[in-house]
């Protein structure tokens, strides 16, 4: 049987590790699995934050079972965010604690109505809420749009526990310990910035409003619904989010290329170069036709420039490179500086498709020269092409955070 985790003398971990899942909602890799975080609170009420994946429900139960024996009642669960990562078992568990109350605010009122078709037993909390469980007293703080519009947190004013949601959560299954100490979170911290630049990444001014309220609470530890604990520094993972979020970047360059016979990759490479003759060190080089695109977003959010050159396909940007350009759109980075380079062979398209994304997505600086190259790129489109990695480098160096 599945045993609880102690987080602290009246605090447990109770959630699962999902190592089955390929990709987290149908679209992300999971080469190291993820965590469903989910908590309980044992004290003269009982609490439980979040519920799990309903795939995963047996570890959550075997879990509070071994803290909780013998169907003892259940008083609150506390929904934090409705994705069904988190709220899958929602309805076995009304089932199981027919008496539990469902804590959640206005718009969790509205989802468990339309996901699990449940209307009652429901507490509505607002926004700085106090919720009393004898020594522990709960208080609430919507977080909308991190990264869904009902998300909140909830924070134990007793312990100084704040259980965050997805907010400072990440990627990966936790591998044999739970808290940040236990863990090698140069994995993890990459792993988290994945998380964030894939799920939550898009909501950057939300997550900003939400780190404002973090930061005036007293704070031992954070619990959030994926990846590690982290009770060692709390505010370090906090500061990472408040980074990010604010779109402040490292040195570096990625290079992405989509090629089906190596012409748009003989730019790209000529770029790259140039890159690293001027003086950046971290240039990271993908085939988009056979990076993830996870792992591509990742570096684009990291780095402060990104080269994206194209083949023409069928008249279009190629696919893959397509793919990423609407998934860049999507995730409204800014600050960033950006080269582009294409080619054809009987028909024009590419190169005019990224410059369009260029102009459509307010979050980049164009560098020139855009290049353009028929067939197979000259001497003097190679030239163009290191002159293009000359000027990013520069426009990078100078760019101000
Ligand atoms: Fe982890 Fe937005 O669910």
């Amino acid at each position: 049987m599945q045993k609880a985790i102690k987080v602290t003398d009246s605090i447990y971990w109770i959630g699962g590790n999902d190592r089955e899942t390929d990709l987290f909602e149908g679209l992300w890799s999971l080469p190291r699995g993820v965590a469903y975080n989910a908590y309980l609170i044992n004290d003269e009420k009982t609490a439980l934050i979040d519920t799990i994946k309903s795939a995963n429900l047996s570890d959550y139960i075997e879990r509070l079972n071994s803290i909780l024996p013998n169907g003892k009642q259940i008083d609150y669960l506390i929904v934090d965010h409705m994705e069904p990562d988190h709220s899958g078992s929602i309805r076995m568990l009304r089932q199981l604690y027919p008496n539990m109350k469902i804590v959640g605010n206005k718009k969790t009122i509205e989802m468990l109505d339309a996901f699990y078709g449940i209307t009652d037993g429901i507490v509505e909390v607002k926004d700085g809420d106090v919720l009393d469980l004898g020594r522990h007293k709960l208080t609430f703080a919507l977080i909308p749009m991190v990264h869904w519009p009902e998300s909140m947190v909830t924070y134990d004013t007793t312990e100084k526990v704040l259980f965050s949601t997805d907010a400072f959560g990440g990627f990966s299954a936790l591998e044999g310990g739970i808290f940040d100490d236990e863990l090698d979170m140069a994995h993890y911290e990459s792993e988290t910035l994945r998380y964030f630049a894939n799920i939550v990444g898009r909501y950057a001014a939300p997550t900003q409003k939400a780190i404002a309220k973090v930061r005036g609470l007293d704070l031992k530890m954070i619990c959030p619904a994926h990846g590690p604990i982290h009770r060692t520094n709390p505010w370090h993972i906090v500061d990472l989010y408040d980074k990010w979020s604010r779109h402040e970047t490292e040195e570096g360059v990625v290079v992405v290329y989509g090629s089906m016979y190596g012409n748009t990759k003989f730019m790209t490479d000529a770029i790259a170069r140039s890159l690293s003759e001027n003086g950046i060190q971290d240039v990271i080089v993908h085939d988009a036709s056979r990076s993830n695109i996870s792992f591509m977003v990742r570096d684009i959010w990291k780095y402060r420039g990104l080269v994206i050159g194209s083949c023409t396909y069928n008249t279009e940007l190629y696919p893959p490179v397509a793919h990423l350009c609407r998934t860049l759109a999507n995730k409204m980075m800014k600050n960033r500086v950006l080269g582009i380079c294409g080619s054809y062979s009987w028909s024009k398209g590419a190169l005019a498709e990224l410059q369009l994304f260029a102009e459509q997505n307010g979050g980049w600086e164009l560098a020139e020269p855009s290049v353009e190259v028929k067939s197979c790129p000259t001497d003097n489109d190679l030239g163009l092409c290191r002159q293009l990695g000359a000027n990013v480098a520069k426009m990078i160096k100078n760019k101000q955070q």
